[in-house]
């Protein structure tokens, strides 16, 4: 009997207890979950205080993309710039973006605060070079690879390639003799692609093996700068299977190579991407410009001129110390990444909220670094639309002239790129004249500012 009661009275305790203990937990989880709202709430009123940068989001869901592609994108930014300063929001392409467009901002986006913002790119773009390539990574990885592909493009690796380049530009103007006229952009961009696969691969390679790697590249080049509608008949789905296949030719390609790895394949792909386009639309640019101020042109021909009479002398290549003693030609080159600014822009998105003079710049929104407008600003550059290589005599201010980006991602290749351009600047304006033809004025997207119709020119040999 006492068993059972002291059985019962256990079970009635053991009920009251796992009923305070029901209780208990009931309370604490209320709390806690009191606390959380409270909490959440205190963030958001905080949230809400840091407000938001001035700008228009346009209409629902499209934003302002109509307003971007129907004006000149200069013109889109110059115009929000003038109404909001330098840090404005606007929604393109389905997504809300930061704009900044001061030296200051650029530094705290690209160096300072770089860690808070991750590079971002359409994954069209990165199916299509391979998501291993360097620039669409951040961190302990980006850093690793960064240092392997900086190292071919440091000085003590240039300097051994400059004869090489230097064939490749006599290949390419021995070609301009029997043709009367010649669209610089293509070959600008022939050049340029042949310096990035010497680069990649030295000058060793089969020329079979180099027009195959051409021939995959222009197919995926198509494909890259098309609408990226994956669907049968579209130039990008066309381009995409021509990716995968080309995925199995290069792997067939470096395994010969004794190349294991689609890290290599991607960045040898990236690379190539990187170094093509850019470097041959600032190149059509210097013909343009050049063209356009022929004082200048005879003043770079001058410098040039001597450092040839003493290479005819010496009776050698061009070399990597004549490349060092070209300032008036290096200034032009200063100047034309400034004026033409190629990459008007870079995208970044925010990992957390960063806050940016007062202002909010939430977690998942784009960010976009203007460098055209900061290289067109005249509180940098007075009368910045004049062409005036004479500005770079004295150094830019520190994040007021970033033509290869600044910080962590900074251009690898910007030493190689002006070293191509100072060698090409050297043969031609010893060997030829050129006359634009056509006489359009204009600007065309492709995906870089080129001049219109990739500057037709009509050359003879001097
Ligand atoms: C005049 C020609 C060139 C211009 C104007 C240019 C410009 C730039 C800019 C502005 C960036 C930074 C993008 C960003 O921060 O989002 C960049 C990155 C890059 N460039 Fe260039 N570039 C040129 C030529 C080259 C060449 C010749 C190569 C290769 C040999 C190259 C390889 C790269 C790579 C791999 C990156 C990504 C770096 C990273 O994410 O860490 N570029 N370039």
């Amino acid at each position: 009997m006492q068993i059972r009661s002291s059985s019962s009275s256990s079970i009635f305790f053991s009920f009251v207890y796992a009923d305070e203990t029901a209780q208990m937990i009931t309370i604490t989880s209320v709390v806690v979950v009191l606390l959380v709202v409270l909490l959440q709430r205190r963030l958001h009123r905080k949230k809400q205080k840091r407000k938001l940068p001035p700008g228009s989001m346009g209409w629902p869901y499209i934003g302002e993309t109509l307003r971007l592609y129907t004006e000149n994108p200069n013109s889109f930014f110059a115009t929000r710039q003038n109404k909001y300063g330098e840090i404005f929001k606007t929604h393109i392409l389905g997504c809300p973006c930061v704009m900044i467009s001061s030296p200051e901002a650029a530094r705290m986006v690209l160096v300072s605060k770089a860690h808070m913002f991750k590079p971002t790119y359409p994954p069209s773009k990165e199916r299509m070079i391979g998501p291993e390539a360097l620039f669409f990574h951040q961190g302990p990885y980006h850093s690793t690879l960064k240092r392997l592909v900086q190292s071919s493009f440091m000085p003590s690796a240039l300097r051994p390639t400059v004869s090489h380049i230097e064939l490749l530009v006599l290949h390419i103007l021995s070609s301009w003799t029997s043709q009367k006229s010649i669209n610089t952009l293509q070959h600008m961009k022939r050049y340029a692609f042949d310096v990035a696969i010497m680069s990649a691969f030295g000058d060793k390679e089969e020329p079979t093996e180099i027009e195959a790697i051409k021939l995959l590249y222009q197919r995926l080049e198509k494909g890259y700068n098309s609408m990226p509608l994956d669907l049968p008949g579209t130039l990008f789905h066309k381009s995409m299977k021509k990716a995968e296949e080309k995925k199995e030719d290069y792997w067939v390609y470096f395994s010969a190579q004794r190349i294991r790895n689609a890290t290599i394949a991607d960045n040898i792909i990236g690379v190539i991407f990187a170094a093509t386009d850019t470097t041959a639309s600032v190149l059509t640019w210097l013909l343009k410009y050049l063209h356009d101020h022929p004082d200048l042109l005879q003043e770079v021909t001058r410098e040039q001129c001597g450092i040839r009479q003493k290479i005819k002398e010496e009776n050698r290549g061009i070399s990597w110390e004549d490349t060092r003693k070209m300032p008036l030609t290096t200034r032009v080159i200063q100047e034309t990444l400034r004026a033409a600014s190629v990459l008007s822009f870079t995208f970044r998105e925010a990992v957390q909220d960063v806050e940016y003079k007062g202002y909010l710049i939430p977690k998942g929104w784009k960010v976009l670094p203007l460098f055209r407008r900061i290289h067109h600003s005249p509180d940098f550059f007075p009368e910045p639309e004049k062409f005036d290589p004479s500005r770079f005599e004295v150094a830019p201010k520190p994040y007021t002239f970033m033509p290869f980006g600044n910080g962590v991602h900074s251009c690898p290749g910007s030493e190689l790129a002006k070293l191509e351009m100072l060698i090409l600047l050297h043969h031609l304006t010893t060997s030829f004249r050129w006359e634009v033809e056509g006489g359009d004025e204009g600007i065309q997207y492709g995906p870089f500012p080129v001049p219109m119709n990739g500057l037709p020119i009509r050359v003879t040999p001097i």
